[in-house]
């Protein structure tokens, strides 16, 4: 007889040592999770930053049994002319500024950045690249090098040399952008820090030192990208557009997608020679993984979820504003944290929060914020049911 506890233990090779969620999963459905039991989680991580539309859309499902009805994988990535690649790619370039037209489609988030990275040096002919110091760009040896943070990475160098780190929203370390720079690397709001919004004046400033130095901007929206701050794109908010626009997670409407965005010309080098193929990807801008994009930014407009994400944010802060529990709500849109007053408690509040139905977590480099990340669907409502039930785990 199946026993997935154990079996989960035994042979998924695990990610962390971390065992609260015990969750036994069994469906999902719009803004919930069910487990084997029946029980129903409100989502509140939308599987970080993924299920913007919620679980299984009705019409981003449809949209992929079109898909598989017709044809999988027939041919590594760029090979053959697949119908909703090309859609895809000429719907991002309708929906992004101009000099962001041409996509290079691959798997993952990771991945994305590696393409960048490579995209950047080759387009430069530098080395150096500069990345902001709290940022996550994935797993990856490439992405790992952008990591500031030592812990996470020692155990795995000799990484990728020539990495310098600044410190995000400080504009006074900019000059260390110089023309040795092939690019600089950052999320419009840095996540994995517990989500810190991009000071205006600091991305303002960075745009125009790149500008200077010749040195590409490569924006991560991995995990702000297809609606979730209220905007498409987070970056649209402030009126700064990057060289090279990686994102991931949510553009795939819950199946595997990831892209690097920048402008033909940008692009065009790493088809040419020295080497002939600059990225190559196997499974990279799958057929499917396509359709369900274009079906997702289908129902974004078609629901009209841009225009309600700001009520709904605050919606939600006006609910947990005054929490004793509570030191901090920040973000933009539906991009939340939650910072805690007694931060020593984070452990047993999101086990709390398991226990009263509420899925939410702490953040890769801040251990007292919990993320409220919930799919851009969620109702009035069920803002107001999530909320009851995450204060009631607050209050312990
Ligand atoms: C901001 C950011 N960039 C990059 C990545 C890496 O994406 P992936 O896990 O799809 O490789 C993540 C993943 O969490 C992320 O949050």
């Amino acid at each position: 007889m199946e026993n997935l506890k154990s079996d989960f233990k035994k042979y998924i090779a695990q990610a962390s040592t971390f065992d609260a969620f015990q969750l036994e999963v069994e469906s999902a459905q719009g803004i919930y999770v069910y487990d084997k039991s029946g029980k129903q989680y409100f989502d509140l991580m939308s599987g970080i930053a993924v299920s913007n539309v919620g679980h299984r859309h009705p019409y981003v499902i449809n949209a992929i049994r079109e898909q598989l009805d017709k044809y999988m994988h027939v041919m590594v990535y760029g090979e053959f002319m697949e119908s909703p690649q090309v859609k895809l790619a000429k719907r991002l370039s309708d929906l992004l500024p101009p000099d962001l037209n041409m996509t290079y489609f691959v798997n993952s988030g990771s991945e994305a950045i590696e393409g960048a990275l490579k995209l950047a040096r080759k387009y430069t002919t530098r080395s150096e690249i500069i990345a902001c110091k709290d940022g996550y760009h994935g797993s990856t040896l490439g992405a790992l090098a952008l990591l500031s943070n030592e812990e996470f990475k020692q155990a795995f160098r000799p990484l990728m040399p020539d990495v310098r780190f600044i410190t995000f929203n400080d504009t006074a370390q900019l000059e260390l952008i110089t023309n040795k720079t092939a690019c600089v690397v950052t999320e419009v709001i840095q996540a994995g820090r517990g989500i810190i919004v991009a000071d205006p004046v600091f991305l303002k400033a960075l745009s125009e030192k790149c500008k200077q130095t010749g040195t590409l901007l490569i924006f991560d929206e991995m995990q702000t990208c297809y609606g979730r701050t209220g905007k498409l794109f987070a970056f649209e908010h402030y009126g700064v557009i990057p060289d090279i626009l990686c994102i991931a997670k949510s553009m795939g409407g819950e199946m595997p997608l990831g892209a690097f965005i920048s402008s033909d010309k940008i692009m065009d080098c790493l088809n040419a020679n020295h080497p002939l193929l600059g990225h190559a990807t196997t499974f990279g801008g799958h057929p499917v993984s396509c359709a369900a994009s274009l079906a997702t930014l289908d129902v974004i407009f078609n629901e009209n979820l841009l225009d309600v994400v700001d009520e709904k944010s605050q919606l939600i802060i006006n609910a947990l504003k005054g929490h004793p529990a509570i030191k901090e709500i920040r973000g933009k849109g539906l991009f939340l944290a939650i910072e805690l007053m007694h931060p020593e408690n984070i452990e047993k509040i999101v086990e709390n929060c398991i226990s009263n139905g509420i899925i939410t977590f702490w953040f890769l480099f801040n251990h007292h914020s919990l993320s409220i990340i919930p799919p851009l669907t969620i109702t009035n409502e069920e803002i107001i049911m999530a909320i009851e039930k995450l204060k009631k785990a607050l209050n312990f």
